[in-house]
């Protein structure tokens, strides 16, 4: 027996309805928002991450599932969408298009993390970004997607809106300044990677997640003191915006997001009723991504929501989406009417209804038995009367009434009253 490898998981049919609920409406929200869906590689050079995510975070320095393909280049599977959207904007010239440019996608990313309830080393984002804008309108209606989005689903009581603004390159160094300055003294006492941080970027330390640590970063000096002139009113403009909008919030000086990219609003989602990986959807504004890259500048906003991390919140608030079930099972009693009921399958699937019928040879009462698994709300029976007749006998399995229905007018009854 070959296991799955640590850290990933199998979306089984019968729990695949609840990625179906997600997937749909997050499209349907992107359509709102006019966001079209982007498909880039799974693997990219490994250059593209270490430049765009950034060399001093832990998904570059510790996570990426890096390896040399056969042909001796380094490649490496994505661990986030940001980078890969970036890099196929550029590459595709859709500079040269209109802006704003909105792109949404539905991927699968991969980051070797010791694996826990909500993280995984392969795990599935909802993801949107939207390139060309630099007002904070742009990151309101970012924010109000992100949020709809998770209204959409019904989760959006069990999470809160955290933002907060981490300035711009220039307000920033000043930051980093205050900040050695204020750890320089704890640097002894702090972790190891907190003291790689301190020369690399130190505003990471912030994150750390080591007890000993958070002594000293509870009190660190916050960067909504340090935000230039610029920078503080952008931060205004993006919370007037979403306070008109109905979108509640708190500002959380203590978000800095794991990734390397972003400039002014960062912001999550996160969910009490989830246990320690309790951010659902992060993301914020990253100016100078797109130009590192070798574009010309480009503002640019975004965000990624968890798959795995939302359904576990469904399933931990008792939402249940509507499953699809099966409109009718077609029920043969005997040789014959087994080849008839396989035909008529065929006729109501081209009718667009869901119906199965028998493909094990059961007997009469064990093929009522797996219609009920199924869910079907109707079971059509046919037999050597049935057949002679060219009419079916249609049991109504929520009622448990029977009605004869003549084969051709079968797909109009069922249709006519799944619905009730
Ligand atoms: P991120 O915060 O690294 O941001 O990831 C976004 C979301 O992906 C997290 O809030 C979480 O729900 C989910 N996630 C991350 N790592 C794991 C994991 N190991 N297992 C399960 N779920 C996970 C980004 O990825 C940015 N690219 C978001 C963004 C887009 N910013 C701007 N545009």
């Amino acid at each position: 027996m070959i296991n799955i490898p640590k850290g990933t998981k199998d979306a089984l049919p019968s729990e695949i309805y609840k990625w179906h609920f997600i997937e749909a409406a997050a499209r349907r929200t992107s359509e709102k928002y006019g966001f079209k869906e982007i498909r880039t590689p799974v693997f990219e050079h490994t250059e593209l991450f270490s430049r765009g995510v950034g060399d001093t975070t832990d998904v570059v320095t510790k996570e990426m599932y890096t390896f040399l393909d056969k042909g001796g280049r380094s490649v490496t599977l994505r661990p986030e969408g940001t980078a890969g959207v970036a890099r196929a904007f550029i590459e595709n010239g859709l500079q040269g298009g209109a802006m704003p440019f909105k792109t949404y996608y539905l991927i699968s990313a991969f980051r070797y993390e010791r694996p826990q309830a909500g993280r995984l080393r392969e795990f599935h984002q909802f993801g949107a970004e939207l390139y060309g804008a630099e007002g904070p309108a742009a990151d309101a209606e970012t924010i109000a997607f992100a949020y709809r989005f998770l209204r959409e689903i019904g989760v959006i009581t069990a999470v809160k809106l955290h933002i907060n603004s981490i300035g711009c390159p220039a307000c920033r160094a000043k930051y980093q300044a205050a900040l050695k300055e204020y750890f320089r003294p704890h640097l002894g006492e702090m972790c190891e990677d907190c003291r790689s941080r301190f020369d690399k970027n130190p505003m990471r330390m912030i994150d750390c997640k080591e007890e000993n640590c958070k002594k000293y970063t509870a009190n660190a000096p916050r960067m909504l003191d340090f935000l230039c002139e610029e920078c503080r009113a952008h931060f205004e403009g993006v919370k007037s915006l979403l306070t008109a909008a109905g979108v509640s919030y708190d500002v959380d000086p203590s978000i800095v997001r794991g990734l390397d990219y972003y400039s002014r609003t960062v912001f999550e989602f996160t969910s009490d009723a989830l246990g320690a990986q309790s951010t659902v959807l992060g993301g914020g504004r990253y100016d100078t991504l797109l130009s590192q890259l070798g574009a010309k500048p480009t503002p640019a906003v975004g965000f990624a929501a968890g798959l795995e991390r939302l359904i576990m919140l469904l399933d931990a608030l008792n939402i249940s989406p509507a499953e699809k079930k099966a409109d009718c099972y077609l029920l043969g009693m005997d040789e014959n009417s087994r080849e008839k009921a396989f035909l008529l399958a065929e006729v109501l699937r081209s009718e667009g209804l869901i119906c199965e019928t028998d493909l094990l040879g059961r007997s009469v009462k064990a093929q009522f038995k797996y219609a009920d698994k199924l869910g079907a709300r109707f079971v059509v029976v046919l037999g050597e009367e049935e057949l002679s007749e060219g009419a079916a006998e249609v049991k109504d399995m929520e009622t448990s009434a029977s009605v004869r229905v003549r084969f051709g007018a079968l797909a109009q009854y069922i249709k006519q009253r799944r619905k009730v």
